[in-house]
């Protein structure tokens, strides 16, 4: 079962002994979370009011922000209400990179900020296909987002108004899930990765370890055997909590819970403290072929 380690923090610039920092990557290099109680990102007056569906008009589930081109999407929002929502995600795009580094400085220097997201809809309500359905259990890839083995790294708070908790439950360890779904996974047809990326389907091209990492999420998710018989442990975050994970390896599902921030950092594989624990070397290790 994945291991949750609690850190009583309440600031976003602490600083940590270093026993405490090294303990923290192995947490999550050996595919625990870590959970920050006491971590709240706090939502001020003018943001508040950000915390209704009604004023975030949707055009996606999540509102996300990139700190690479400062470009917010996903919102239809004008005026003060648009400067406070990315006011917010760059607040929160700062806060959970000072985290990181201070909590796990051995990744600081490789570490890339990517996406940050803001998510307002509620979890158990959202409508959508199995696929993109994250109520059931399965590790994190993306079909646009190649990312050619580097890890996911993701800071979550829950910043729920109402105190309502934000409900996951964690699955089974990586080597597990991918001694399960390896074996149905077909080689990539030669040439589609670069068919793809000049139908601009792909950001960059998808390796290997991408196509495996995909289908290994979706046969999770379509295996409905799967998900009603997989082993989890149920995990409740609460309003004013942050918590840290890689969920490239960790088997996760988000049942329940409304209004979130997200912060992904990629980290190079020669980045962690032990790479051979990725996601990356494990699949190598198992196919007996190089994936990127
Ligand atoms: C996910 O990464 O599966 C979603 C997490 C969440 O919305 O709580
Ligand atoms: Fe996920």
């Amino acid at each position: 079962m994945a291991r949750v380690e609690s850190i009583e923090q309440d600031s976003w610039q602490a600083s940590f002994s270093q026993s405490r920092q090294e303990g923290a990557t192995r947490v999550l290099e050996e595919g625990g979370l870590l959970f920050l109680p006491h971590l709240a990102f706090g939502v001020g007056k003018t943001q508040k009011r950000l915390l209704s569906l009604d004023s975030v008009s949707l055009k996606a589930k999540n509102v996300s922000f990139d700190v690479r081109n400062g470009r917010v999407s996903g919102t239809s929002l004008q005026g003060p209400d648009a400067v406070a929502l990315q006011d917010m995600l760059e607040r929160f795009a700062r806060q959970s990179l000072a985290l990181v580094r201070s909590l796990l400085p051995h990744y600081a220097p490789s570490l890339e900020q990517a996406r940050t997201s803001f998510r307002p809809v509620e979890a158990s309500g959202r409508v959508s296909s199995w696929r993109k359905d994250d109520r059931r259990l399965h590790v994190d890839a993306f079909p646009s987002s190649p990312n050619q083995g580097k890890r996911l790294l993701r800071v979550f708070s829950n910043i729920n108004p109402d105190g309502k908790d934000r409900v996951w439950h964690l699955g089974e360890a990586f080597e597990a899930v991918a001694r399960r779904f390896l074996p149905l996974v077909p080689r990539p047809l030669p040439g589609f990765p670069r068919l793809l990326y000049a139908l601009g389907i792909t950001k960059s091209l998808r390796s290997e370890y991408d196509h495996i990492m995909l289908r290994i999420h979706d046969c999770m998710k379509a295996d409905e055997k799967y998900q009603a018989a997989a082993v989890s442990t149920q995990l409740r975050l609460p309003p004013d909590s942050t918590w840290v994970v890689c969920t490239d390896c960790v088997s996760h599902a988000a049942v329940s819970g409304q209004f979130m921030m997200e912060q992904t950092f990629l980290l190079p594989v020669a980045g962690m403290l032990d790479p051979d624990r990725s996601p990356l070397r494990v699949l190598e290790r198992m196919t007996g072929r190089t994936l990127t």
